[in-house]
């Protein structure tokens, strides 16, 4: 076996290892293992590329690699579990801006030596469109998600985005058709980059799930097309994977959502604010409780449901959650999980929180099989979720959330609300639940209410 017979060979067992690794996590019981074949698949990858590209000097990855890990563990130390979603957006923009840079500098290689073909110089604009789009509207996507950017673009962005689309298009073709002009390619990076831009700016807050899916896709799309560039079979399958995975992954975000990716991107965002006035829906409606009372309501309960979302990440409220469902088991009550899919700021947020704390994967329901047995749950206890329990979705269609599928929460006996006050959620409008005859709120952090109803609770 040559040399050459070697790498293709070592690019193929990683390729082989990814791919079963994604399997692997497909399901909870086998997705350490994934974990691990995903992991051994890329230790392959660095090494075989390693031998492959011997022309960069070891030195200069060496450097690049103790910078990168620096930086990789000083966020991973410092950003908060809350802020993940944030991270992820700017981890799929730079993925895109690494694949321009890349893509790029190997053109224009490619085009100083004379040996630029078709494959390169196709796989080159793709790269600098695919890319540029994805690096700017990532940064768009984490500047909405911290709540930092709250500007949606100006009248007739829909059409200024058409006209780029079909510059870009045709800066391609000229990338293409004259690729010894290395400028088409970077004013097709500029058109990307300011497409990027536009298309994002106007989607609402709400819509972020889907868009961070659909940017996730993108850079791998990114990656793969880089690959064509360098000819290299592993980044090709692996960009791949990336691509097809966040394409089926905008397709369930989408789903739960009751949006489609392109009415995302190209219809008006849903009205902002809804129809309904917080003062309107809750004045004089709202019944407060205690962590005694609740313990009290617990104790008679035959089946409880509980609904996290986005406020059990903040209070971090995953371990007393587990104590409160070993507490309930002990009385010989039933105690499931509901999970919405859209649940907390990223997907599977709720999932990973709730196996941190040892839940048991089987008591986590998914939201159609949760809906039709809230009528036989004696106590629900929402524990900082709400646009995920918001009843208006199905009821105002002016709300921004209108069509989206919800836990129907409000079919259990009693709901009880653990916030900390009537503050909105991520979709920022006010929640008719919380004013329900069978609602009862518990306001204060997640965390401290659930540790104080477990205390009521064990004291009997
Ligand atoms: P949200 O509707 O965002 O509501 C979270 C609630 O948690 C808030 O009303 C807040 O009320 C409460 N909270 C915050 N800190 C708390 C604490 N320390 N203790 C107790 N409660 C606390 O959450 P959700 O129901 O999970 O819905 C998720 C929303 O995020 C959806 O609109 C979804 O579209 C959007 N989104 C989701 C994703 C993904 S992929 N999952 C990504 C981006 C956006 P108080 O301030 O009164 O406590």
């Amino acid at each position: 076996m040559n040399r050459a017979d070697f790498i293709e060979l070592g690019y193929l067992v990683g390729a082989s290892l990814f791919i079963l690794g994604l399997k692997g996590l497909g399901r909870p019981r086998t997705a350490r293992r994934g974990n691990l074949l995903g992991a051994a698949g890329m230790l392959v990858a660095i090494l075989v590329t390693l031998i492959d590209q011997a022309i960069v000097s070891y030195w200069v990855l060496a450097a690049g690699l103790a910078v990168g890990s620096a930086i990789g563990v000083l966020l991973a130390v410092k950003v908060q579990m809350t802020s993940m979603p944030e991270l992820v957006a700017l981890f799929n923009g730079f993925g895109g801006a690494a694949s321009v840079l890349v893509a790029g500098a190997s053109f224009i290689e490619a085009v100083d030596l004379g040996l630029v073909d078709d494959q390169t110089s196709v796989a080159a604009a793709a790269t600098a469109i695919i890319g540029a789009v994805t690096f700017t509207g990532s940064v768009v996507a984490f500047a909405k998600l911290r709540e930092s950017l709250h500007w949606h673009g100006f009248a007739g962005i829909r059409i200024v985005n058409a006209v780029l689309a079909l510059v870009s298009l045709g800066l391609a073709v000229m990338v293409v058709v004259d690729p010894g002009n290395t400028m088409w390619l970077w004013a097709l990076v500029a058109v990307g980059a300011v497409l990027g831009l536009l298309v994002v700016v106007p989607i609402g807050g709400a819509d972020m799930p889907v868009v961070i899916a659909l940017l996730n896709s993108l850079s791998g799309l990114a990656a793969s097309s880089t690959g064509f560039v360098l000819d290299n079979t592993l980044l090709i399958i692996a960009g791949a994977l990336v691509g097809a995975s966040g394409i089926i992954l905008t397709q369930i975000m989408s789903v739960a959502m009751n949006r489609s990716a392109l009415s995302v991107l190209f219809a008006d965002a849903p009205s902002a604010g809804g129809g309904m006035d917080a003062d309107e829906v809750y004045a004089g409606k709202i019944t407060k409780t205690s962590a005694e009372e609740v313990a009290m309501i617990l104790e008679t309960a035959n089946r409880v449901m509980i609904v996290p979302g986005y406020g059990l990440a903040v209070a971090q409220a995953q371990h007393a959650v587990s104590e409160l469902a070993k507490l309930l088991e002990a009385n010989d009550t039933e105690v499931v999980f509901a999970i919405h899919p859209v649940a907390g700021r990223m997907p599977g947020h709720m999932n990973v929180l709730l196996a941190e704390a040892e839940i048991d994967y089987e008591k986590l329901l998914e939201m159609d099989a949760a809906n039709p047995t809230f009528a036989q749950t004696d106590v629900a206890i929402v524990l900082g979720a709400n646009d995920v329990v918001n009843p208006s979705a199905n009821t105002d269609p002016d709300s921004p959330i209108a069509g989206m599928p919800v836990l129907e929460v409000g079919d259990a006996q009693t709901v009880i609300v653990i916030k900390r006050s009537l503050s909105p959620g991520f979709a920022g409008i006010p929640n008719p639940l919380f004013a329900a005859d069978n609602a009862l709120m518990l306001f204060g952090d997640g965390k401290a209410a659930v540790t104080a109803i477990n205390k009521a609770l064990a004291e009997g």
